[in-house]
C-alpha cells in the first residue's frame, strides 16, 4: 500500500523521497495537464505551477548525468547545466562531481552550438549520437559519443555513460525520447507532475514515436501533492 506523502518541510526531504539509489537508475521527469497535455503553446512551461520546480532541481542535484534530446534543447531554448550554490555544495559534500555531466541525445547532430547548453557549459556537454553522424563540428564544443550505426543506440549510450561512472541517469524528455528509453526498456523511474489544467486537443502526451511491442507495468512509490499539483513517483 502507496500512502500519500506530505510534502516535506525542508529541500533534505525531496532528497529523500527522491533519493540516488544503490543500483543505476534511469529516472525520467515529466509534466503533463491533468488531461494528458505536455505542452502549452508548444512549452512546458504553462503547464508549471507550485512544487515542480523544486522537485526539478533536486532531481538534477542528485543525478549523475541529465539527458535531454535535441527537441526539448532547441523548443525550451535549454540553458547550460548550472546549479544554484547550495546544490553545488550538496554535490561536493556528498562525494559527487560540482556538476553533473549534460547529455545531449542527437542522430542529426543539426545542433545551434552558439546556444547557451554549449557556449556557457561549466563542463564540457556529452553529445550522444551514432556513428553514421557528422560529428567534427560538434566535436570542437563536447564529447561525442556514438553509439550505433544509423540511428542513436540508446542502450549503448546508457552504457557508455555508466563506463564514465554517471549511474543516476534524469532524463528531461521530451516525448520522442522517451518513448525510445521505453521501447528499449531503459526506464527505470517515472516521476511525473500532474497540473491541475485542461490543455485540450492538440498537444500530444509524455511518450511519441512507435507503439511499445510490450507495455511495462510500473509501481506507485509515492504520491505528494502541494496545492492543486500531484506528484507520481513510480518505478519499474
Ligand atoms: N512537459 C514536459 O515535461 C516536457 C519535457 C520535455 C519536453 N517537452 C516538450 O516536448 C517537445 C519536444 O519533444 P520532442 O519529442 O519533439 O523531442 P525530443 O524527444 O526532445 O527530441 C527528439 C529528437 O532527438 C533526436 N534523437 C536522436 N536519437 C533519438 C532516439 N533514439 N530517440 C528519440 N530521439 C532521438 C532526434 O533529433 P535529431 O537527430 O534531428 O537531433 C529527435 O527528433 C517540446 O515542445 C518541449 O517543450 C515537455
Amino acid at each position: 500500500m502507496t500512502a500519500f506523502t506530505a510534502w516535506p518541510s525542508s529541500p533534505d526531504g525531496l532528497v529523500e523521497l527522491y533519493p540516488r539509489l544503490p543500483e543505476p537508475a534511469l529516472r525520467v521527469n515529466f509534466i503533463a495537464s491533468v488531461d494528458g497535455a505536455v505542452t502549452v503553446d508548444g512549452l512546458s512551461g504553462g503547464l508549471h505551477g507550485p512544487g515542480d520546480k523544486e522537485i526539478f532541481e533536486s532531481l538534477r542535484m542528485v543525478c549523475d548525468a541529465l539527458i535531454v534530446a535535441s527537441g526539448t534543447v532547441k523548443a525550451e531554448n535549454y540553458d547550460a547545466l548550472r546549479l544554484t550554490p547550495e546544490a553545488r555544495k550538496w554535490r561536493l559534500d556528498h562525494g559527487l562531481p560540482e556538476f553533473p555531466l549534460m547529455v545531449i541525445v542527437s542522430r542529426s547532430l543539426n545542433l545551434d552550438l552558439d546556444q547557451l547548453v554549449f557556449s556557457d557549459a561549466p563542463i564540457r556537454p556529452i553529445v550522444l549520437t551514432c556513428r553514421g553522424a557528422p560529428a567534427e563540428r560538434v566535436a570542437e564544443v563536447a564529447d561525442v559519443i556514438a553509439a550505433g550505426d544509423d540511428r542513436v543506440d540508446l542502450a549503448a549510450g546508457v552504457a557508455a555513460l555508466h563506463e564514465r561512472g554517471a549511474t543516476q541517469l534524469l532524463s528531461e524528455g521530451g516525448p520522442h525520447l522517451l518513448g525510445s528509453l521505453i521501447e528499449a526498456d531503459l526506464v527505470t523511474e517515472l516521476c511525473l507532475t500532474v497540473s491541475p489544467m485542461l490543455v485540450g486537443g492538440g498537444p500530444g502526451r509524455i511518450a511519441a514515436g512507435p507503439a511499445t511491442p510490450q507495455p511495462r507495468s510500473m509501481s506507485l512509490r509515492h504520491v505528494l501533492t502541494l496545492e492543486d499539483m500531484l506528484f507520481l513517483r513510480y518505478g519499474r
